[in-house]
């Protein structure tokens, strides 16, 4: 894994870097703009994001705190699953502050801070959302250090925080950032080509996902709020999933 920045040096940003966040934000939006939902729309506002600017981490973390009391969290790659966790229960979320180069705006083995922030921040200001963020990650504080509540928990935040989808006046939008950053899943993922499911804490329990192709099932939810309560299934579900059968 190559050496990445553990904190952001604006200066330090190529007029090449500039072009990559400009050709990606706009590429992306042209996209988006009519399939995402409206929260995030509303949220790429309150963050103030736009096509001529990379984000400045100081910058966002003062608009963000006074909302939702929430910020960013300079990481040099993908963090390891405690310390991403104990992150976030402290309302911080970790993120690169690198872009990919002009040559993988299609595709990267790691998250960039594309992915990251453009795709991941803008609903930090929303406070449902981070609510159930929130708890999802003290439900998984509290089972640290069991692998299969782990893995139970990442089935939860890979099919909602990361590829989620949310019904808006009968129609299917967007919200997970695994879809907002990417090309490919924004064009496949409200296609008939996939099966759509509506959010269910067991049935996701019970559904394996791949990370390395487009996905081929997604969950839909209504509101965030739905999401947020959630949290006591999901922790009696969990509790019962570990419980050995005798
Ligand atoms: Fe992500």
């Amino acid at each position: 894994m190559k050496t990445r920045p553990t904190t952001q040096v604006y200066s330090n940003y190529t007029k090449q870097d500039f072009l990559v966040w400009k050709t990606l934000f706009n590429r992306q939006m042209d996209v988006l703009a009519p399939i995402v939902s409206t929260e995030y729309l509303k949220a790429l506002e309150v963050v103030k994001f736009n096509s001529d600017k990379i984000p400045d981490f100081t910058q966002v973390n003062k608009l963000l705190s006074p909302i939702t009391g929430w910020g960013l969290q300079v990481v040099p790659n993908i963090s390891p699953q405690k310390e991403f966790f104990e992150f976030l229960s402290q309302r911080k979320f970790t993120a690169t502050c690198w872009l990919r180069s002009m040559e993988q705006l299609d595709y990267l083995e790691e998250p960039d801070m594309f992915h990251d922030v453009f795709a991941h921040v803008p609903l930090l200001s929303n406070h449902a959302y981070v609510n159930f963020f929130k708890g999802i990650s003290d439900i998984a504080l509290k089972h640290i250090n069991n692998p299969r509540a782990i893995e139970l928990l990442g089935k939860i935040y890979w099919f909602t925080i990361e590829f989620g989808l949310i019904k808006e006046n009968n129609q299917l939008k967007i919200y997970g950032a695994g879809i907002i950053s990417s090309k490919g899943e924004t064009e496949c993922c409200l296609s008939n080509k996939v099966i759509h499911q509506l959010f269910d804490v067991q049935t996701i329990f019970n559904t394996d996902f791949r990370t390395d192709i487009l996905q081929e099932k997604y969950f839909i939810i209504d509101s965030f709020e739905q999401l947020y309560n959630s949290l006591s299934e999901i922790e009696t579900l969990l509790k019962h999933s570990l419980t050995p059968v005798v």
